[in-house]
């Protein structure tokens, strides 16, 4: 296993480009399980995520070979309906393989994935959908098993506790393109993934309309066919260096990603202070002296993202006021408010809030990465703190963000990355 070295406080400063949306390209590579024909996708982020996904399409009956930031995806003739929990529980994005194997299959046994340390993570939105096509659904052995004859079209409200589901949308609409007739999806989920998924599933001849917004419709078809198909640029990872320039109060540009799809993001850091200066596809970051706190509260899209909770977490600890940030997506989203307090941030919990003390400066400390997002949290604080911060079981950090170390070296900072 890796662990990442950093001496803070070096000042950063150049370009970054962003990958390839992780998040974009997890469903749309499951989504080529609809089809018995060749799939090119582009702009593929070579990341721990993706190589899961492409191991999981082995297992299901697909040849799949990289060519530089491209996936060629082509079936070998032994389609195979069961994803197993080996992959699933790596990878909590592998449920998105219920629907296209349900929808052309007829069958799909497809392994629980099980909760992590951002919650509970059901998937009753899953199984409710697929059921309100037709399918047949038991759980055994921590599996779900379903199976159908044809899917039919249905109306389905997808809507949840927390709001609607992503990957529960996206899961549906897949299962939904191959079904007979039409279905409507009410309460979906309206992230730009959700969106480009349907955009590559119309590329393979789907007719769904009203992607992007909370009613998509879908009207069945009998087949699909292959597509050719460029993955869109990762948005957390932009939020990502949009608040570490912010944070280290460097000069940095990052470069080709859609600022748009940040606007709630945009919106907190006016307040905070921080200048974005937008220019087509990237946007230069002037920081503030003094970064004030401003309280966010998460939303699904287009409100604050998740997604970037963590980081704006620590970005607000080194603020000169107390805020408050709340998580209604994943109320218990928290694991990295003691790994930040280890470096000198001032956070305490209260239910699902998080109330943060701004401090003068953090200190390095050796800390442990729990989660995706809360790992790129820590490398951001590492990067301000006076000191060294040693960052263990960096495996999750690879999961999400591409070379994210050599990114960040080439803006001047000092990291490494050595074998524990
Ligand atoms: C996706 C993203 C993840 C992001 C999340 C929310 C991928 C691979 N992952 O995850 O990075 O943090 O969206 O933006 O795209 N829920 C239910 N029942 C369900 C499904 C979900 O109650 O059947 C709840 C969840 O517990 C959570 C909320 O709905 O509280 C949103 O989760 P969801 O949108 O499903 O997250 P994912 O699609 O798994």
């Amino acid at each position: 296993m890796d662990k990442i070295i950093i001496e803070g406080g070096k000042p950063l400063k150049g370009e970054v480009r962003i990958s390839g949306s992780k998040n974009a390209t997890l469903p749309v590579l499951a989504a080529t399980l609809l089809t018995d024909e060749t799939c090119i996708l582009s702009n593929v982020p070579r990341l721990l995520d993706t190589n899961t996904m492409v191991k999981l399409l082995k297992s299901l009956g697909k040849d799949v070979d990289w060519d530089k930031d491209k996936l060629i995806i082509m079936s070998n003739g032994k389609a195979n309906p069961v994803a197993d929990y080996k992959l699933v529980s790596t990878m909590r994005g592998s449920i998105c393989v219920l629907g296209p194997l349900l929808a052309k299959l007829g069958e799909a046994k497809v392994s629980l994935p099980g909760g992590c340390v951002i919650g509970v993570r059901p998937v009753d939105l899953h199984i409710k959908g697929v059921e309100a096509l037709g399918a047949k659904v038991d759980i055994d052995a921590g599996y779900i098993i379903a199976k159908t004859k044809r899917l039919q079209g249905n109306r389905v409200y997808l809507g949840g506790a927390s709001g609607p589901s992503v990957l529960g949308t996206a899961n549906i609409m897949m299962a939904a393109a191959l079904a007979e007739g039409e279905t409507i999806i009410e309460c979906a989920a309206c992230e730009p993934e959700v969106e480009e998924l349907a955009n590559f599933l119309n590329e393979m001849g789907a007719r769904i309309k009203g992607h992007g917004g909370p009613r998509i419709v879908i009207h069945g078809v009998k087949k699909l066919h292959g597509a050719e198909y460029k993955m869109s640029a990762d948005r957390i990872e932009a939020g990502t260096f949009v608040l570490l320039a912010g944070m280290a109060k460097s000069d940095i540009i990052i470069r080709d990603f859609d600022y748009h799809q940040l606007t709630a993001l945009d919106d907190i850091l006016k307040k905070v202070g921080v200048q974005v200066l937008v220019e087509r596809n990237s946007v230069r970051i002037k920081a503030p002296k003094v970064l004030r706190p401003v309280s966010v509260t998460t939303y699904p899209y287009p409100g604050f993202p998740t997604d970037i909770q963590a980081q704006y977490m620590a970005m607000m600890s080194l603020s000169n006021g107390v805020s408050v940030v709340r998580d209604t997506v994943f109320p218990d989203r928290f694991m990295h408010i003691a790994e930040l307090n280890r470096m000198g941030a001032r956070i305490r919990r209260e239910g699902g809030s998080a109330i943060i003390e701004g401090v003068k400066g953090l200190c390095g400390a050796p800390v442990v990465a729990s989660d995706l997002r809360a790992s790129a949290a820590l490398v951001m604080a590492g990067l301000v703190a006076r000191g060294r911060t040693e960052i263990r079981r960096v495996y999750h950090l690879d999961r999400g963000y591409e070379n994210i170390d050599k990114k960040l070296m080439a803006l001047g900072a000092s990291i490494k990355r050595e074998k524990e």
